[in-house]
């Protein structure tokens, strides 16, 4: 007897996925939820108009990088652009309209012969859709006179709202400049939290007028270890290295990321992680110092002094200046790797934990974090902080970053705490993507493009009821091993391409044969705009994705 075998929806969405190759749908990364092709193309010509549904700003500025898009890319002149209700023919239309809401984030592009239209119930849906009509068109930089695009329905919308990329640039400094970029190059691949390191034990990297002593002192550090540490023969290059944000700069930043409808969370590191600021104000330290920011890589003992009122009083003008900086609903107060050291041998520290009745440093920095998080809160805002802040008590609202792999995000989801999942072994492009003898020196670790691609970040061990509480993940970017932008591109991409598939496609259509595919359409825009990708996995001996 015949069997009927049902095809599963894994099997049906790839047979349209592969149906879509042949197109120039084939470079779609991260890929849509949904996509049903059409038939013919529709035809950008320098008669074609761009109609926007609405005067609003934010809807006609999608219309100017649409227009500014063609002009870099194609040398088009500016199509004019007209607002109004009714589909002209020849248009490409960005219409805002509740109607459109499918989900947060989520728009609906629909090209046929006659126009080309994107729905959304909110601007940043247009622009996501408008960065994927951007994939539809040529990786290449070159004078066209009209672009072909193949007709199709996509509906397409993320399946986290916490996409997100960190950069460290404490351990090196990189100019605003590159942070634009960083920035373009998210917004590429719909990544949506730009996680700014902006304080460490190698450099304070932010203006605090409060306290000029931070950048003054605290952004320099004499010189830099050279190659890996090791305690008999440490070379140091004896140059110092310095660099810090303005306000002004910081508020450019947080401008142009808005424009691309980023989010960034700030990370102002306490109690530990904290040389360069004690190097400006020693006071706060429970030795007293004198201290100085570090030349070499790792953990110190010399911390915040948690015993000390004006400890509490300094971070508190610092988060006031930070919290009228950024507007993001959350500021990350770091919280990983404090030893509890000086703490252990400090009077004030010790008499804190006797007047607060804690049992031990633990409960100490449970203390310290909660203090933090009720002024932080008190200001209607928010703290995440590294999964650190689970140990002696997480405090009441607290979100947690799992970085020591997956247990603090299970254990917090699991207390109903909101949660981003940034495991060292999948999430961390600091780790060697390729051969160890080959690759540029990096921390250590391996994280090819498949593992990363391969990532799940709702836990197996979560119930649904707790799983909701994963808002997302990240790729986390320490920049101990990375000196310069470039290297920072080339450890980066492509890796973040495959975590944004992560992120925002179904989990049903992730496969990894199908992305490389497309990776290499996306590998040909990279260098029509410079970005220093690894080749790693695109070089003609990896002959079994080709
Ligand atoms: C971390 O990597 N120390 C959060
Ligand atoms: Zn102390």
């Amino acid at each position: 007897m015949m069997k009927f075998i049902k095809p599963s929806l894994t099997v049906i969405f790839m047979t349209i996925v592969s149906s879509l190759f042949a197109s120039n749908l084939a470079g779609i990364i991260p890929v849509p939820v949904s996509m049903t092709p059409g038939k013919g193309y529709f035809r950008i010509t320098a008669k074609s108009s761009l109609l926007v549904s609405t005067d609003d700003k934010a809807v006609k500025d999608i219309a100017l990088l649409l227009n500014n898009h063609l002009k870099e890319f194609y040398h088009f002149s500016n199509l004019s652009v007209e607002s109004g209700q009714i589909a002209k023919k020849g248009s490409i239309i960005l219409k805002l309209d509740k109607e459109c809401g499918i989900k947060p984030e989520g728009y609906k592009l629909s090209i046929t012969k006659e126009s080309i239209e994107i729905c959304s119930a909110d601007p940043n849906g247009l622009f996501y859709g408008v960065q994927t009509l951007f994939q539809m068109m040529p990786p290449e930089k070159k004078a066209l006179s009209k672009i072909k695009i193949k007709s199709v329905e996509i509906e397409d919308y993320p399946r986290f709202s916490w996409r997100g990329l960190h950069l460290d640039v404490c351990r090196h400094f990189m100019p605003k400049e590159f942070i634009f970029k960083y920035l373009d190059y998210m917004a590429i691949h719909k990544l949506n939290t730009f996680h700014f390191h902006l304080t460490d034990d190698q450099g304070w990297r932010i203006e605090i007028k409060k306290y000029p002593l931070l950048t003054e002192i605290g952004s320099v550090r004499s010189e830099t270890l050279v190659g890996r540490y090791s305690k008999e023969n440490a070379v140091y290059d004896g140059t110092p290295h310095s660099g810090f944000y303005t306000q002004e700069e910081i508020k450019e930043i947080i401008k142009y990321a808005a424009e691309r409808y980023i989010t960034v969370v700030p990370e102002i590191e306490m109690p530990g992680h904290a040389l360069a600021a004690l190097s400006a104000y020693p006071e706060l330290g429970c030795t007293g110092g004198p201290y100085k920011s570090a030349t070499k890589w790792g953990v110190f003992e010399d911390v915040m002094c948690a015993g000390k009122e004006s400890t509490f009083q300094f971070l508190e003008g610092v988060l006031e200046e930070v919290i009228a900086l950024f507007p993001s609903t959350y500021i990350h107060v770091g919280g990983d790797e404090c030893p509890k050291v000086r703490w252990h041998d400090c009077p004030l520290c010790q008499q804190r934990m006797k007047d607060e009745s804690l049992a031990d440093e633990h409960q100490l920095q449970s203390y310290f974090v909660q203090r933090m998080e009720r002024f932080i809160n008190g200001k209607g805002r928010k703290i995440i902080g590294w999964d650190e802040i689970l140990e002696g008590g997480l405090a009441p609202n607290a979100a947690v970053m799992s970085w020591r792999g997956e247990e603090g995000g299970i254990s917090a989801a699991g207390q109903q705490h909101y949660v981003v999942m940034t495991p060292g072994s999948h999430c961390y492009l600091d780790h060697y993507q390729g051969d160890k003898e080959t690759e540029p020196l990096a921390i250590g670790g391996f994280t090819p493009l498949e593992k990363i691609y391969g990532y799940e970040p709702v836990p197996a061990a979560l119930s649904a009821e707790n799983a909701r509480f994963v808002m997302g993940a990240q790729g986390n970017v320490w920049t101990e091993y990375m000196a310069s932008p470039a290297h920072v591109e080339y450890m980066v991409y492509p890796r973040a391409a495959a975590l944004s598939e992560v992120l925002w496609s179904s989990k049903e259509s992730r496969d990894y044969s199908s992305f490389m595919k497309r990776m290499k359409t996306m590998v040909k825009r990279y260098k029509s705009i410079g970005l220093n990708y690894c080749p790693n996995e695109f070089s003609k001996s990896k002959k079994k994705h080709d």
